[in-house]
Formats: structure tokens, sequence, C-alpha cells
């Protein structure tokens, strides 16, 4: 097949991480026989600096127009202070998009289990998805300032909860049928709506799925002390993103959870859950699995791609079990010395691609 993808590498380490993505579908693409067309733009940081918006009208409607979009990281301290910020241009593709659903799918790897700061006993066989709702909740309420206060409004609407809470229901029909929904039911109104309508949701239209609810603090406690118990996580924009950079830490680093953004058509954003990371950035050592893994459920999502994409993920798997581990990583024992740069991991990577698949 042949496809159009929109490549936004963004700042920091995004460029860094999305080169090796890049370089794995192209690797795919020739294994398979699929042709890729890669078209690179800017977002974030560096779109402010050339073009003076975070996200050109332009960019925008190449991405419009793409199978699929590829993107890096925003963000760093030369904007961070700025009336226009990087991030402003990530939520814009998001919300003019109509990506509202974030899939996180975090899981553990035998080698990289001692990198985590868990013991080693909770982790293994980890395998859950955070459904993070991305276009609704305090990220697009109202925002007021003033000399001596700001507010920021947390809304939800039904047909908001609604559509995430099937997306999470329907991926739970394919895996282990247990849904868990986040919230702060006890404090926020937001939350006794989205707990009344996730209810309702799951009893009249998945009667095959367990969903159970959870308050956000405890939940924050559960993910580590049993994550094993898992299986898809349902919750708002707020705490899913923070519960997710809390849940890469199962897995050992930042640098290796992936997610794709989804609406109701084909079209996706796919980038790694991690930032910039400006304290690592331009040395080459970024652990580019986060977006690797993106791109394979790029090719999964968008694509149609299934076996393409579950390649890349045993490749991945197979070379981190088998030692190819970054700086984030190489806390363990069998750890390459010195450990793998960025490139280094994505060459690991396609070697093992080209001889298993
Ligand atoms: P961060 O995710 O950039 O970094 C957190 C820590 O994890 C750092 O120590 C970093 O070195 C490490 N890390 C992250 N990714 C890694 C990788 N691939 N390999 C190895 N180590 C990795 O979070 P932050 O420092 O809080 O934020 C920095 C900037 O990134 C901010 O401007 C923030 O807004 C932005 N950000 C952007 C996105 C995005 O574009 N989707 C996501 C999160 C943060
Ligand atoms: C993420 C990031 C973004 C978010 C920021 C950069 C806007 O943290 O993708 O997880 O909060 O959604
Ligand atoms: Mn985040």
């Amino acid at each position: 097949m042949h496809a159009d993808i929109v490549v936004l590498p963004g700042d920091g380490i995004g460029p860094e991480v999305t080169a090796a993505a890049v370089a794995v579908l192209q690797a795919a693409g020739r294994r398979y026989g699929h042709t890729f067309r890669f078209e690179t733009r800017l977002i974030g940081g560096a779109a402010i600096d050339a073009e003076g918006a975070p996200l050109s009208d332009a960019t925008l409607d190449a991405c419009r127009k793409a199978d699929a979009i590829l993107l890096g990281a925003v963000g760093g301290p030369k904007w961070s202070d700025g009336e226009i910020r990087p991030e402003q241009g990530l939520l814009k593709l998001r919300k003019a998009l109509g990506l509202y659903a974030n899939l996180r799918p975090v899981r553990t790897h035998p080698v990289a289990l001692t990198a985590s700061p868990i013991k080693s006993h909770l982790l293994t066989g980890v395998d859950m998805i955070v459904v993070r709702e991305l276009t609704g909740g305090v990220y697009f309420g109202r925002r007021t300032r003033t000399d001596i206060a700001a507010s920021d409004l947390c809304e939800y609407t039904v047909a908001e909860i609604e559509r995430v809470v099937r997306r999470a229901c329907t991926l739970a029909r394919g895996r282990r049928k247990f849904v868990v929904s986040v919230d702060k039911a006890n404090v926020l109104e937001t939350s006794r709506l989205w707990r009344q309508v996730a209810t309702r949701v799951a009893r009249d239209e998945f009667p095959d799925v367990r969903l159970e609810h959870q308050l956000v603090d405890s939940m924050a406690m559960h993910l580590i002390a049993k994550p094993r118990e898992y299986d898809v996580i349902v919750t708002e924009n707020m705490f899913g993103d923070i519960l997710t950079d809390e849940a890469s830490m199962l897995a050992g680093s930042m640098g290796l959870l992936p997610s794709a953004s989804l609406g109701e058509g084909r079209g996706g954003v796919y980038e790694p859950i991690h930032g910039s990371a400006p304290d690592i950035a331009g040395r080459g050592i970024a652990n580019p699995c986060g977006a690797i893994l993106s791109a394979a459920m790029l090719l999964r999502h968008s694509l149609g791609l299934d076996a393409e994409a579950r390649c890349i993920e045993k490749a991945v798997a197979d070379a981190i079990d088998g030692g190819a581990l970054t700086a984030d990583l190489a806390l363990t024992g069998i750890a390459a010395r010195p450990p793998l740069g960025t490139d280094a991991m994505a060459a690991a990577v396609i070697a093992r691609l080209e001889v298993e698949c």
C-alpha cells in the first residue's frame, strides 16, 4: 500500500526520536512492500521561531490531508515564558482533528524490570492500556487571568464522556474485558457526571465488560501497588496525563511509552508520551522506543497494517530483552556498555525486524 505521513518532529529530542521512528517505518515498508511518503513540517517552538505560530494553517491543512501524523515532542525553556507557547500548537492539532481518545499502552519487558524503581515481582506481565480523554476538561475550558487571580474551568458534556467510554469498552472487548474508570467523584461535579455516564454506557451497551470506578488519588497508589490487575483504564484529560507518566515507571522509563490519538476517522496523531527532554536534547542518547512503538500504532490504527505493527512491537521487545538498552534503561546488569545511542537503538530494532518478520 501507499500512505502519506506528515512528520512533526517538534523540539528538543523530538527530531531525534522521530528520525529513528521514520527509519523503522521505512524498514518495515521495505520488508512488506509498502511505500510511505513522509512530509516533514514544523510544530511547537521550532514553528514559533520560523513561522511565528506553533502550528501554522498550512501545517494543519497538510495534517488534515495526510493518512496519519507522526509527532515527536514540543516545548522547552526557550519558549516557556512567552505569550505564544509550543504546547498550544499540540493542543490545537488535537482539537482541530477531533482526536478525543488518547491510547497509551503500558507493558513491561523482562530485561527492563530492574530499571524500574518498583520491585520486579510486581511488574512481570503488566499489560494495560490507558484511554485518556484528550479534547476536553480543564485543558480546553475557559481561562481567566488578572494581576491577582487566575482560573481554568473544567467542563465535560455527556457526549464527550460517552464517546471515550465507548472507545475504552470496545478496546476491553478485545482484551480482558475489564475497565476501570478513574475520577474524583467525591469532590468534582464533572467527575460525578463522568461516573454516571460511564456506568450507563457500560451497563446498556457493554454488558459483557466489567466496569469499576476508582478515585484518582487512590488510583495513583494502586497503579504502583498492583499494576498487573489493570486491563483498560479510562479517565479525563488531566488525570490521564499524570497517571501515564507515573505508569511509565512500571515499564522503566518515560522513553518507552507510545500513544495514539484518535477521533472518528482513520487519521490520527502518533507520539511518544514523553516531552522534549531539554536536559538530554542534542546528545543522541534519547530512547526512541516510545516513538518507534507510536509508529507501530500508526500502522495498526490509521493504515490497518496489524501484522506490520505487531512485527515492530516484537522487534522492539526482542531488542530490549536481548540487551539493547539506551542510557535511561541501562541500570540492568545486562545493559550494553556503554549504552546505545538513539540511532544505534533504532538500528538494533531494524536488525531484529529484518530477521524476524
Ligand atoms: P519530559 O518528558 O520532557 O522529561 C522528563 C524526564 O524524562 C527528563 O529527565 C527526560 O530526560 C526524561 N526523558 C523523557 N523522554 C525520554 C527519552 N525518550 N529517553 C530518555 N529519557 C527521556 O518532561 P518535562 O521535562 O516535564 O517537559 C519538558 C518539555 O516537554 C516541556 O516544555 C513540556 O511542555 C514538554 N512536553 C511535551 C510533550 C509532547 O510534546 N507531547 C509531552 C510532555 C512534555
Ligand atoms: C502530553 C503532554 C502534553 C499534555 C502537553 C505538552 C500539552 O504532557 O502529551 O502528555 O499535557 O497533553
Ligand atoms: Mn504529559
